[in-house]
């Protein structure tokens, strides 16, 4: 059912750091901070040959990688998305395999614009995994 390996996301406490990190010492093209309020992050998009790199900062009190960064402080990986061709197939078969959503059921736009589910890291090998409809 998953498809492309849509991106990585790793958060990471500094975020200008790690964006000149990956600029300069890996020479790779980075885009603009994006302030995302709905998620409480501020993204940093990374594109490479074959998928994306996503830098993720906190934004906001809310935000849900706070608590993430506070038991990893030196930044991390924080999901893997894959790509699907119908989201809300993918989360019935998800909810009838007996794997948790996070949150409410129904998709929210992620972002990149489009419906996406996060699955539960315990249910899936300590790893969070966000499913995106591409
Ligand atoms: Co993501």
């Amino acid at each position: 059912m998953i498809g492309r390996l849509n991106h990585v996301a790793i958060a990471v406490p500094d975020l200008a750091a790690a964006s000149a990190q990956y600029a300069n010492i890996l020479g790779a093209k980075v885009g603009a901070p994006q302030d995302e309020p709905d998620h409480g992050v501020t993204v940093v998009f990374i594109d490479l040959p074959n998928t994306k790199i996503e830098l993720l900062y906190p934004l906001g009190e809310a935000s849900p990688i706070r608590g993430f960064l506070d038991r990893n402080p030196a930044g991390g990986i924080h999901h893997i998305c894959y790509e699907v061709s119908d989201i809300l197939a993918a989360r019935d078969q998800m909810i009838a395999s007996g794997a948790r959503v996070l949150g409410s059921d129904d998709p929210k736009i992620g972002a990149h614009g489009n419906p996406v589910i996060f699955l539960h890291p315990k249910d899936f090998n300590g790893c969070l995994i966000e499913l995106e409809q591409v």
